[in-house]
C-alpha cells in the first residue's frame, strides 16, 4: 500500500470532515463526489474508495456515477479542461481532427496536464448542442463551429 504524503493525509482528513454531513442521507452521492473533486482536483481510485467507505455506498455505485457524469474526472485536470465532444454530430463534422489539432497545439494527450498546470484535454459525450457541431466544452462554456482558427483563438483567449 502506498504511503500518503502529509499533504495527501490532510486532504483525506478534509474529505472525511466534508463527508460527515452526507452520512445516512440518500441522493447525496453526486454532491459528495463534487466536494471530493474540489478537494483533490480529480477523483483517483483511492478517493472513490474513501467516499464509498465513508458513506457506506457500494464502490460499484460510486464508479458508475463517476463514469456517467462528464463533470467528474478520474485523471488530473488543468485549470482549463478542454473537452472535445465525440458525439455523432460532432464526430461526423470533424471532432477527431479537432482533438488531434488540440493535442498538437498543446503538446498534450487526453489525461495529461500541461507543465504549467493550465490545460488538460478530454473527450465528452454529446453536450446537447449538436446544431453547433463540432463543439468544445470548457467548464460550463460551449464553443461551437470549431475549426483550426477557432482552436487558436480559444487557446489564446484561455492563456490570457
Ligand atoms: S454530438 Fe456534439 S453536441 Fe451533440
Amino acid at each position: 500500500m502506498a504511503v500518503k504524503s502529509a499533504r495527501e493525509t490532510e486532504l483525506y482528513h478534509q474529505l472525511t470532515r466534508a463527508l460527515e454531513k452526507y452520512k445516512g442521507k440518500s441522493g447525496v452521492l453526486i454532491a459528495a463526489l463534487q466536494e471530493a473533486q474540489q478537494i483533490f482536483g480529480y477523483l483517483p481510485r483511492q478517493v472513490m474508495i474513501h467516499v464509498a467507505n465513508e458513506l457506506t455506498i457500494p464502490l460499484a455505485e460510486v464508479y458508475s456515477v463517476v463514469s456517467f457524469y462528464s463533470l467528474f474526472s478520474t485523471v488530473p485536470v488543468g485549470l482549463h479542461r478542454l473537452e472535445v465532444c465525440m458525439g455523432t454530430a460532432c464526430y461526423v463534422r470533424g471532432a477527431e481532427k479537432l482533438l488531434q489539432g488540440l493535442q498538437d497545439k498543446l503538446g498534450l494527450k487526453p489525461g495529461e496536464v500541461s507543465a504549467d498546470g493550465r490545460f488538460s484535454i478530454a473527450t465528452t459525450r454529446c453536450t446537447g448542442a449538436c446544431g453547433a457541431a463540432p463543439v468544445i466544452k470548457v467548464g460550463d462554456e460551449l464553443y461551437g463551429g470549431m475549426n483550426e482558427e477557432g482552436l487558436d483563438r480559444l487557446i489564446k483567449e484561455l492563456k490570457q
